[in-house]
């Protein structure tokens, strides 16, 4: 998922309102409130864009054909003089991810990425799910305590994901080391302690290893086919006549939104339930509602506040006049709070119906993931809750729990319990 403006701008401090500001951080929805009802459509000087907080306005924005998805000019902005001839390799391979694109080009390569979720797939996937969870909760169950964040919702996509793909287990380090590489700097060229021509040249060199890795992965499976990814995949391209080349794209795209999102997520699910006793209790008393308690936990916390567009064309929003080639923040998190859209908001109540939540997007690039999403969160929540049972939050720890310094993040760095 592209994450540009990461960083906090130069004169975050003078604004109306901070996004960045130490409370807003830990709990953006206040602010959100006070924006959706001040001024919803709110023209942000210092970090240059508009900011959508109303859930019409906002899912009208995610349907609307006069807004791009193409934020390769974004980044180019952040790259302050690097020479670009650089990092071929690298904007060759993410340029073309897929949330990047618009139609057409975006509608063939959904169409295409869809064969690699099929049902069949997903189910197969299960047990993947299911053992991985069982053996992080092994290691924790005799200690009493654990940390949500480095013992289970890590490294719960971090093994999920490479397995899918059907990587062998002794390319799966590098996989995920190129693919955070590719990840950190599509995300926050800025952003980096170091060098900035140092940071480009790391990830363009990772995007070389990672593209020969992911072309030797569907070499194999053309010979030898199974129910990964990769295999269903290059199928899909074959059948289609697609290059064969262009999998790195989808895969990094895959990959860079399928473990972050999901890792975020399960620690803001486990501290709704944790705040909310009542709920907690009653979901343990009837485990059937895990699927309503998901959907909830995504409304009331996700992990993915804000996702970005580019006006294609001049345009009015509520009533607000927006110029073509405008970036504009569409605030996923804050249209999930929207009173006009949902009863008592600030409430979490897993047993909420309807619950049509942003959480996943909504339009063409809705959430290619949202099912897999869906079915790790269950299975992750069911197991947790069925052998830790005395879940609560751990006072005694010297970490205690803290949220990242990230707009376009929402989740924990650490999150210390006891059972
Ligand atoms: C709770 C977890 C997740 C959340 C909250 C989430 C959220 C989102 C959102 C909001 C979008 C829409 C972006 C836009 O409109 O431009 C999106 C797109 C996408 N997501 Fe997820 N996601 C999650 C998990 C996953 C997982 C597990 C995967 C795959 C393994 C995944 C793969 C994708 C892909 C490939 C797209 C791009 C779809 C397209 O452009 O057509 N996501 N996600």
């Amino acid at each position: 998922m592209n994450s540009q403006h990461l960083n906090m701008p130069a004169k975050a401090n003078q604004q109306t309102y901070d996004l960045f500001a130490p409370s807003a951080l830990v709990n953006s929805y206040p602010l959100f409130k006070r924006m959706r009802s001040e001024d919803p459509v709110h023209y942000c000087e210092s970090f240059g864009y508009w900011i959508l907080t109303r859930y019409r306005d906002v899912k009208a924005a995610l349907q609307d054909e006069r807004l791009s998805s193409d934020r390769t000019a974004l980044f180019i902005n952040q790259l302050e003089n690097l020479d670009v001839n650089l990092i071929q390799n690298f904007l060759h391979l993410v340029t073309k991810i897929m949330v990047e694109q618009d139609p057409p080009d975006h509608t063939r390569l959904r169409k295409l990425a869809n064969q690699g979720f099929t049902t069949r797939a997903l189910e197969s996937w299960r047990a993947i799910i299911h053992n991985t969870t069982d053996q992080l909760l092994d290691n924790v169950q005799n200690h009493g305590c654990m940390n949500v964040v480095s013992d289970l919702s890590v490294p719960l996509p971090l093994f999920i994901l490479p397995e899918i793909f059907g990587v062998p287990e002794t390319d799966r380090a590098n996989l995920l080391e190129w693919a955070s590489d590719i990840s950190t700097f599509w995300g926050a060229p800025g952003g980096s302690n170091i060098e900035i021509e140092e940071f480009a040249l790391h990830a363009d060199l990772a995007a070389v290893q990672f593209s020969a890795l992911i072309r030797q992965l569907v070499e194999q499976r053309r010979r030898q086919p199974g129910t990964d990814m990769i295999s269903l995949l290059s199928v899909a391209y074959l059948e289609q006549g697609f290059n064969l080349e262009e999998i790195s794209s989808l895969c990094i795209q895959i990959l860079g939104a399928g473990l972050l999102t999901i890792t975020d997520q399960i620690s803001n699910g486990v501290n709704a339930l944790l705040r909310h006793p009542d709920q907690l209790q009653k979901l343990k008393k009837n485990p059937t509602l895990i699927n309503s308690a998901v959907e909830e936990m995504i409304r009331f916390d996700t992990s993915v506040p804000f996702f970005f567009r580019i006006a294609k064309q001049d345009l009015t929003i509520g009533g607000k006049d927006i110029t073509a080639g405008s970036v504009i923040a569409l605030g996923l998190g804050a249209a999930n709070h929207d009173p006009e859209k949902f009863d008592s908001p600030e409430v979490f109540d897993i047993t909420r119906s309807p619950n049509e939540h942003l959480g996943f997007g909504s339009g063409i690039h809705f959430c290619l993931g949202s099912v897999l999403a869906r079915m790790e969160l269950t299975i992750c929540f069911t197991t947790l809750l069925r052998r830790l049972p005395n879940l609560s939050f751990d006072p005694d720890k010297q970490a205690i729990p803290t949220k990242h310094k990230s707009l376009l993040f929402k989740g924990f760095d650490s999150l210390p319990v006891k059972f």
